[in-house]
């Protein structure tokens, strides 16, 4: 076969004033799929200052998303409560997060979550590379229903339902190793009863 003339990835090249194979992207241009014209979405930012308004509706799905990132990427470190009793701080790491139930991480605006997955805090890393923008913001959503959870008012209780709630009936108790199968409500107004 001919032999097509290439540089390998990164070479010297005498073709260039830069001496540079790999060439940056032409000026005034946005390669397909990188023009990230939505500065809140991909900053959490207006002006500079964290704002605090979700950049998409929060539906179920968002939450669900949220839930599940969450498990993975904060848990962890955070506990899937978000009291900050995770597993990894228990063994060592250099320091415990804080609640996200404390006052001032209630009333932190949303922008500022983002800003934290993004560009870290403290000794925490940032998880830009892990989590895309929509899943930063699908997280912030699930933490704010986490938030809402651990300091729920009877105000917040649908009319006509019970409190204390039922306890859950469940299909298979939970191993250790798997998590509980809990039963559909059947009774509640709940919208999960299917
Ligand atoms: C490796 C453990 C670890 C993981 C994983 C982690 N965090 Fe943290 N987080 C920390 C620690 C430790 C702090 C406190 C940092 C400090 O004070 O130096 C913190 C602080 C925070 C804060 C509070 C900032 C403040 O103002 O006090 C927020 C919000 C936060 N993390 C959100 C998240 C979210 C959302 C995720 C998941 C994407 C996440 N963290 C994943 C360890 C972690």
């Amino acid at each position: 076969m001919h032999v097509q003339p290439r540089v390998n990835p990164l070479a010297h090249s005498d073709f260039y004033a830069d001496q540079r194979s790999a060439r940056p992207p032409v000026e005034g241009t946005v390669a397909r799929g990188q023009l990230h014209e939505d500065t809140y979405f991909y900053t959490g930012k207006v002006g500079g200052n964290p704002g605090d308004v979700m950049p998409f509706p929060v539906t179920k799905e968002v939450l669900a998303r949220g839930r599940e990132r969450y498990n993975i990427f904060c848990a962890p470190c955070h506990s899937r409560l978000g009291d900050g009793n995770g597993f990894v701080p228990s063994r060592g790491f250099a320091r415990k997060p804080p609640s996200f139930h404390i006052v001032r991480l209630q009333k932190a605006p949303l922008g500022y979550f983002y800003d934290v997955m993004t560009n870290g805090f403290g000794i925490m890393p940032d998880y830009a590379s892990q989590i895309p923008p929509k899943d930063r913001w699908d997280i912030i959503a699930y933490v704010r229903a986490l938030q809402l959870s651990q300091n729920a008012t009877m105000a917040d209780v649908p009319a006509g339902q019970k409190i204390p709630s039922a306890p859950p009936k469940f299909h298979e108790p939970g191993t250790g190793a798997s998590l509980p199968v809990v039963m559909p409500e059947t009774n509640s107004t709940s919208e999960e009863a299917k």
